[in-house]
């Protein structure tokens, strides 16, 4: 029986899902045969198999497990339906207390990191419909939860370059001037980074223009969505964006950025280089083994280049980009000596 520590969750998701994880699988056998990867059900795929987007056997499994590999859900099938894929990922981010959700951006001069509040927000407040046919979602944060995330931001952000940006929308949401509270409170236990709070019209602008000058942003769970998809956009696509959504010690998630992308999903095109960029922050932040996460990395960066797919301007398929992947893994034979390759 393995340990704990070796064995990941796969959930392949839905739509593009599936086949962006699988090049994610062959990578992981490729680059560490020693883990196990443990298939259950999210989602669509979910909902068809058991009625329910997250069964209580995947709950348990990611528990018990060292981390969870996830692609991405959701499938037009069920946009009106009353049980929809999307309510697994959430509760699934819940039941695994995954609050503070890394994604890196990055892309020649541009060097940023969202951490996105990920299990409070307008996603889990109060909802639902007024006698008078008002309908209302609520975004609600505890002083708490908005801590945590900030605190880790910091944290990060002392890894890095040291500037902490705080987006907010703190001109109108009593939420918003809890989160710039929190960010100045704790600010002065960080004293070596920088703290800027931006409103969040001005960030998406920013972002828009000049990305550069940001290093660590953090932000609450609706306003990090949004804006990750912006900095997928000008660092590259939402082919390349990878995620690691963390929680205090227990099983991280990690997961592309983008969607299940309906619209070119079986035709085996998909950019499977944001999931294996996510199997890269697994291996890192989840099972602790940076130099296999470099390595991979690495790797990605090559087929990038040799290998690139269709919504980067080439020609190859998620399968090819894969295989380019695995082949780039295999270090290179060196003799010592002549300096010459073997
Ligand atoms: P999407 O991210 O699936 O697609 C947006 C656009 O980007 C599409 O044109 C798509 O073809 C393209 N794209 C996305 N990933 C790509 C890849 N790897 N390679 C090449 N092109 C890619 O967003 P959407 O269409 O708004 O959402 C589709 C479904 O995905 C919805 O059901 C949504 O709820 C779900 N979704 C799930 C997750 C998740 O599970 N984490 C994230 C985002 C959206
Ligand atoms: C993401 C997705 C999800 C989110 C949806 C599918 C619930 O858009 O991971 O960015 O909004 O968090
Ligand atoms: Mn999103």
């Amino acid at each position: 029986m393995p340990t704990g520590k070796e064995r990941v969750v796969f959930l392949a998701g839905d739509g593009i899902g599936p086949e962006v994880a699988e090049q994610a699988r062959l990578v992981l056998e490729a680059l560490v045969p020693e883990v196990e990867l443990e298939d259950r059900l999210i989602g669509g795929a979910a909902i068809r198999a058991t009625g329910k987007p997250l069964p209580e056997e995947t709950v348990d499994a990611c528990n018990a497990a060292a981390a969870v590999l996830k692609g991405p859900v959701g499938d037009p099938e069920f946009e009106a339906a009353e049980v929809r894929p999307e309510q697994g990922l959430l509760a699934l981010r819940a039941a695994l207390d995954a609050y503070a959700n890394l994604r890196p951006a990055v892309l020649g001069d541009v060097d940023m990191l969202i951490v996105r509040e990920l299990v409070g927000g307008l996603y889990f407040g109060a909802s639902g419909v007024r006698d008078d046919g008002t309908v209302f979602d609520t975004c609600e944060y505890h002083p708490r939860q908005v801590e945590r995330v900030v605190r880790r931001a910091f944290r990060l952000a002392q890894k890095r370059r040291k500037h902490l940006t705080s987006v907010d929308k703190a001109n109108v949401l009593e939420t918003s001037r809890l989160w710039r509270r929190i960010v100045n409170e704790v600010a002065p236990d960080y004293p070596d980074v920088t703290v800027e709070h931006v409103l969040v019209d001005n960030a998406a602008m920013q972002l828009a223009t000049n990305p550069e000058q940001f290093d660590v942003l953090v932000t609450e769970n609706m306003f990090g969505d949004i804006l990750s998809d912006l900095a997928a956009a000008v660092t590259g696509g939402l082919g390349l964006a990878p995620s690691a959504s963390l929680s205090d010690g227990g099983p991280g998630i990690f997961e592309p950025v983008h969607g299940s992308a309906p619209d070119i999903a079986g035709r085996g095109i998909a950019n499977p280089a944001a999931m294996l960029r996510s199997t890269a922050l697994l291996l890192e932040h989840g099972l602790g083994r940076p130099e296999a996460a470099a390595q991979l990395t690495r790797a990605i960066e090559v087929a990038l280049v040799s290998t690139p797919t269709q919504d980067l301007g080439g020609t190859a398929t998620t399968a090819e980009f894969g295989a380019a992947v695995v082949d780039a893994l295999a270090p290179t034979p060196y003799r010592v000596g002549d300096g010459s390759r073997a």
